[in-house]
């Protein structure tokens, strides 16, 4: 039998369960499980997907899609390829969640821009695909997309309302993904993001770009000339879940209320381990030898959020401190002995 409560699916607990003085359902400790929302978690392998998972495996039922990158970890993996045919129906089929989080994508930008047909193919039309079955089940879902969409070009800070013009293929291809998203299913909580973080790899994210390089007392580029509002991921995270318990739906600036250049994050990641922050050098993005262009002024307002939250969303300042004190516990070590092989 199926509960709906605030429009999470339960079941109903067996023997042990209880009714508190208020009149709810408290389920017994044996039967908790059956009332944590199960949610399916695609690119759990990914630095966003992993840490995620680990972060709220005790408080949801989790199910990470897996490639086959993982093993051992606290919360259940499924293995899939999105892109086999009949994959989406046959993961809702046996997983039977009650919501999505849509992370996976191919979120490397000369990736994309060597194999635009594939890049289309993750981040715009198999989005479309999870949220046509999302439509056809009535699960939740929360689409990631990014704050590339935007040509960086604006002088001031992009609302929900700026008109996007994406640059490279990637961020084509994710603006792409988002619509098609909310053109299936306007329900859909479709969250442009931009976070760092420890990852599996250890050298996916900018943060751990600048730890690397800084930890072996070595010169690395900062760009001073692009600015973005990054989040640290178990932030992220907490938000994301935070937007699924609430219920919303459109799209949302899930970014972190402060913007600074890569060159400031770089320096203060340095000053955050005690590492020398001049040896963050200053240099513009044009002449760094990049391929894929890179937007200037990713600043973006996460008002809408906030509001709808009635909380703010964390500053970089904080996250920098919570990525220092996962590295002080270890954190990365642990991460890393999921990786199979
Ligand atoms: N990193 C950032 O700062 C940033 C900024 C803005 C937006 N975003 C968005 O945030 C989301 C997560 O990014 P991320 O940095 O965590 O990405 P990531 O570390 O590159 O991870 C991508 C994930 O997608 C999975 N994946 C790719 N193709 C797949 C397929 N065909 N079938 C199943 N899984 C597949 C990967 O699996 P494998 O490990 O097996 O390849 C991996 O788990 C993406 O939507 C990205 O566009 C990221």
């Amino acid at each position: 039998m199926i509960l709906q409560m605030a429009g999470w699916k339960a079941n109903v607990p067996g023997a042990g369960a209880s009714i508190s003085p208020l009149g709810n359902l408290v389920p017994s400790p044996r039967n908790l499980a059956a009332f944590m929302k199960r949610i399916l978690v695609t690119g759990a392998s990914g630095l966003l997907g992993l840490n995620l998972c680990l972060k709220k495996h005790q408080n949801y039922t989790l199910i990470g899609v897996d490639r086959g990158k993982l093993r051992a970890t606290p919360f259940e993996l499924v293995r899939a390829d999105l892109t086999e045919p009949g994959a989406i129906p046959r993961l809702i089929e046996s997983v039977q969640p009650d919501a999505i989080i849509h992370t996976a994508a191919n979120a490397i930008l000369d990736a994309c821009e060597a194999d635009p047909q594939n890049a289309y193919l993750i981040n715009a039309q198999i989005p479309a695909e999870i949220a046509a079955a999302c439509e056809k089940h009535s699960l939740q879902l929360l689409h990631i997309s990014t704050d590339a969409v935007f040509d960086g070009t604006k002088d001031g800070i992009y609302s929900e309302d700026d008109l996007p013009n994406p640059l490279g293929i990637y961020a084509k291809s994710k603006l792409a993904g988002e619509n098609n998203v909310l053109a299936v299913y306007p329900a859909a909580i479709v969250a442009r993001v931009v976070f760092f973080g420890w990852s599996l790899s250890g050298t996916r994210s900018l943060s751990e770009f600048f730890f690397n390089k800084l930890s072996r007392n070595e010169p690395c580029n900062g760009f001073t000339d692009v600015i973005f509002c990054p989040l640290f991921v178990g932030d992220l995270a907490e938000t994301l879940f935070l937007m699924l318990e609430k219920n919303l739906g459109g799209l949302y600036h899930a970014t972190g209320a402060e913007a600074l250049s890569k060159y400031d994050f770089g320096r203060r990641i340095a000053l955050q381990f005690g590492f020398d922050p001049d040896l963050v050098i200053p240099r513009l993005v044009e002449d760094s030898g990049l391929k894929t262009s890179r937007s200037h002024n990713l600043s973006l307002s996460n008002h809408r959020l906030s509001t709808d939250l009635g909380q703010e969303i964390p500053g970089v300042s904080t996250g920098i401190q919570h990525f220092h004190a996962q590295a002080l516990e270890g954190y990365p070590q642990k991460m890393r002995s999921y990786q199979q092989g």
